[in-house]
Parts: C-alpha cells; sequence; structure tokens
C-alpha cells in the first residue's frame, strides 16, 4: 500500500515539493496551509501528479487545539505513514540593525518551535500505540552553528533540532522513526526574501527529492548540501570569535517577518 503523509507547510516551497515528490508515487496526502488558493493550487497539483487521494485544511500551526483534532481526524481516516511538520517562517536582521522586532520574534517562535510540537505531539500516542510511523522535522543549517543574521530564527531551529534528536532516542523502541531534515538555500519564496550569496542553492523539487530518499532509507538526519552540514558542525568546533569575525564578513540582510505575536 501507497504512503500516508500529512505535511505543514504544503502550500508553498519545500512541503509543497515533497508532497508533489510522494503524490507521484501514488500517496494518500492530508495537506495544510494558511493560504486557502495556495493550498488547493498544491492539491490539484498533487491530484495531476498521481496522489491516491488529496485532502486538505486551511490551520496555523500555532492553534494547538486545531492542529490537534486535523491530526486525529486525519489518522482516523488512515493512519499517518509519514508526518512532516515543516511549515515555518524565518526572521532576521539587516545591516546596522541590531535589535529584533520582539514581537516578530515571539510571533516566529511560535510557529517554528510551537507549530512543530503542536503538529507532532498529537500524532506520537497513536503512532507508538500502531508500533510504527515516521516523524520528519524540519529544521535548518542555521540550527546548527549561530548565525549573527538571524539570532531568534537560529535559537528556534536549534531548539527544534534538540528535540527531534531527543524523540529518535526516546521513540525508537516504540517502533516509531524520527528524521531531522537539515535544508541549506532551498529557491523557495522564503530563500529569495534573503539578500546574501547562497553557496550550494538548490530547487525546491531536488530538496524534495533528498528528503524522500532520506525518509526511504530511515535516515536520522537528512542534511544538504551535505558538506555545508559538515561545515557547520566544523565551525561549531572552532573558536567563537574567529568563526563570528569571518561571518560578520558576509553582506547579508534576513528581512523581518510580518508575522507578529498575539496581544
Ligand atoms: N528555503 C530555505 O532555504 C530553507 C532553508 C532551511 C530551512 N528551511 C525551512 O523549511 C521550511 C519550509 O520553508 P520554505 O522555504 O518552503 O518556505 P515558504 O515557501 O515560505 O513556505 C512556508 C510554508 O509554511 C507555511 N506556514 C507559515 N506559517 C504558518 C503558520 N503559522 N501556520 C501554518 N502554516 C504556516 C506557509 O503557509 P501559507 O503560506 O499558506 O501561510 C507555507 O506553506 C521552514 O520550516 C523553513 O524554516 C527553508
Amino acid at each position: 500500500m501507497t504512503a500516508r503523509l500529512f505535511i505543514t507547510g504544503a502550500s508553498s516551497g519545500i512541503g509543497r515539493a515533497v508532497a508533489l515528490a510522494y503524490a507521484a508515487d501514488g500517496a494518500s496526502l492530508f495537506l495544510l496551509g494558511r493560504d486557502q488558493t495556495r493550498l488547493d493550487a498544491s492539491a490539484d497539483a498533487c491530484r495531476a501528479a498521481g496522489a491516491a487521494d488529496v485532502a486538505t485544511a486551511v490551520a496555523d500551526v500555532r492553534d494547538r487545539d486545531a492542529m490537534a483534532r486535523l491530526v486525529e481526524s486525519a489518522n482516523e481516516t488512515r493512519p499517518i505513514d509519514i508526518l512532516v511538520a515543516n511549515a515555518g517562517v524565518a526572521t532576521g536582521l539587516s545591516p546596522g540593525q541590531v535589535l529584533e522586532t520582539p514581537e516578530a520574534v515571539r510571533a516566529m517562535m511560535a510557529i517554528n518551535v510551537n507549530g512543530v510540537f503542536n503538529t507532532v505531539e498529537p500524532a506520537i500516542t497513536a503512532m507508538c500505540a500502531r508500533g510504527a510511523g515516521h516523524i520528519a522535522i524540519v529544521g535548518s543549517m542555521a540550527g546548527v552553528r549561530s548565525l549573527p543574521y538571524s539570532p531568534a530564527y537560529c535559537a528556534a531551529k536549534a531548539s527544534v533540532h534538540m528535540w527531534a534528536d531527543c524523540l529518535r532516542g526516546r521513540l525508537a523502541a516504540h517502533g516509531v522513526r524520527v528524521s531531522l531534515i537539515v535544508p541549506g538555500f532551498v529557491e523557495t519564496p522564503m530563500a529569495a526574501r534573503t539578500k546574501s550569496w547562497q553557496p550550494g542553492a538548490m530547487s525546491d523539487q531536488q530538496a524534495a527529492r533528498i528528503i524522500k530518499r532520506g525518509l526511504e532509507r530511515r535516515r536520522p538526519v537528512i542534511a544538504f548540501p551535505q558538506y555545508m552540514y559538515y561545515a557547520m558542525r566544523f565551525f561549531t568546533l572552532l573558536p567563537s570569535g574567529l568563526v563570528d569575525g569571518v561571518m560578520r564578513r558576509f553582506h547579508v540582510e534576513v528581512p523581518e517577518t510580518s508575522e507578529r505575536e498575539a496581544s
């Protein structure tokens, strides 16, 4: 039987591309996003690509109750084989700016950290009871070594990296796999907003192929390009001041997210 996937952030970029890659295998898809028009377009593209069935839901990953209801109802229709917690936003600093807007930082943390918890937590008990299932959490190279251009985003991604690593160790004994996905630059609307040199940039289709292959091979960490992952890990071993000094030499503008913490 083909796989059943639940994917957040499926209305754009990496999430959409992963959905399409699995659609070509005849997968059953449950796709989430916030923009109804773009989500519908993704769903239509997945049907055209060969998906067995496609359901969609408009939801904000910050809404814990709504996410629990959606994951549980998706699971009742047919157990989720692969749950991809992908939805996220980027935020950062432009040259000369020293402080990120606190309301933007908190909104981003709510999406990129709590949104991942809200997506994954409701699936854990059911997957453990079945003794099957695969949880994929999308992090970033920014979660491996700190970047002075996007402090809060780095903190959010480092947080989900650690959570994914902990879950993997905990859930393996229950038959549930956990993969941490660590993308470098992927050509999506998010990356297009960042003004910087983007070494190793790849298309969203290429990223989706690597992610799908990594999930099929049950890789605990799916990082691409790999040289960048090892370089970032190597940087963590070098004196911090040295690496910070090199990073400061690059001109990078990461625009602030328009998301704001609800008052
Ligand atoms: N592109 C890169 O270079 C890169 C590198 C490293 C890591 N990543 C990570 O990859 C993931 C996907 O990024 P992308 O590049 O594909 O970005 P993207 O094209 O901007 O897509 C982001 C997706 O997340 C959804 N989303 C954002 N906030 C949401 C919320 N509050 N509730 C529900 N859905 C929400 C968006 O849905 P709507 O538009 O419908 O709101 C959209 O489908 C993110 O976690 C990002 O941090 C990307």
